[in-house]
């Protein structure tokens, strides 16, 4: 890359009249050429909000493989749950762990979720999308908040508790997209993925973090972008421009770190658990 400042001296008066111009503004995400991209609790939150209160209750009768699919992502979300310490109790308590799992329809799921929301309130407090905004440059609103609840999944289970076996996760994001997301396109894409790239193969938390950044530049060959940009990540790629994963690892692990997750779009920080090494 170019070098965009050429004296030292210059280059540091600059960066601190930047760092000082970006600490005025609330938003401000270029300093110095490299672009610092941010998770925004808020997405995941406003996510699971949709997916709990409208894809659910949309649903008939939930049974066999579908069921086993929603049990599987419950199973998932208790142990890596991004919301606060009321959601961990809802979330707990709207998917008993009763084996096997009961059929039941969206509505019947929708009643308890109710329910137990006059008890565990105060949980659901993200009004908007943030990062996944539709007037943001990644647009997209819930795929975009799915996509970074299971990147967060991935890095969170890579933490050394280990919540969930390798490719655990995978196999819970495959089965939801398929049963859960409508949207045949996508599901035949992501078919075609884990075909070539089988997800039994996944036997290090690291492959997984990785196969599944693998597999979401996949989808965004359609649109071009590729993850992180070298604005984002200038060590990320060899001077050929092929991939540095050890380097996209550790992106990946800071990025989807807990403790560096923006609050904008919440009004308080406070109830939230930031699980880290
Ligand atoms: C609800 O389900 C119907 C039929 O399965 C589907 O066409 C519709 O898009 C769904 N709506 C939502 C909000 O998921
Ligand atoms: C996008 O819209 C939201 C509110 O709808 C606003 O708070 C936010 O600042 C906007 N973001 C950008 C990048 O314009
Ligand atoms: C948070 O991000 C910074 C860089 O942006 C990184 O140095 C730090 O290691 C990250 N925190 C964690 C817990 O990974």
């Amino acid at each position: 890359m170019k070098p965009l400042l050429k004296s030292p001296t210059k280059a540091t008066s600059l960066g601190l009249w930047m760092l000082l111009f970006c600490a005025q503004l609330l938003f401000c995400n270029v300093a110095l050429g490299q672009v610092k991209k941010q998770v925004f609790r808020a997405d995941l939150i406003k996510g699971l909000d949709t997916f709990m209160h409208t894809v659910i209750p949309n649903a008939t009768l939930m049974e066999g493989d579908k069921l086993m699919a929603l049990d599987e992502f419950f199973r998932a979300l208790k142990k890596l749950n991004p919301l606060n310490n009321n959601g961990d109790l809802l979330v707990r308590y709207a998917w008993p762990p009763v084996l096997p799992p009961k059929p039941l329809t969206g509505k019947q799921f929708s009643e308890k979720l109710k329910s137990l929301e006059l008890k565990y309130q105060e949980v659901f407090t993200a009004k908007d999308y943030v990062g996944c905004a539709s007037n943001s440059s990644s647009s997209r609103g819930y795929p975009c908040a799915l996509w970074t609840l299971f990147h967060y999944w991935t890095v969170q289970n890579g933490l050394p508790s280990y919540p969930l076996f390798p490719g655990n996760v995978l196999r819970t994001i495959w089965n939801f997209v398929k049963y859960f997301y409508d949207c045949p396109d996508c599901v035949s894409n992501f078919e075609k993925m884990v075909k070539r790239r089988p997800i039994e193969l996944v036997k290090t938390h690291d492959a997984e973090i990785l196969w599944l950044w693998e597999t979401h530049n996949e989808f965004n060959k359609l649109t071009a972008t590729q993850f992180p940009s070298a604005n984002m990540c200038p060590t990320c790629r060899n001077k050929d421009q092929s991939w540095r994963n050890d380097e996209v690892l550790k992106y990946l692990k800071s990025l989807y770190a807990e403790a560096n997750f923006s609050f904008d779009g919440l009004s308080t920080s406070k109830g939230y658990k930031i699980k880290s090494l």
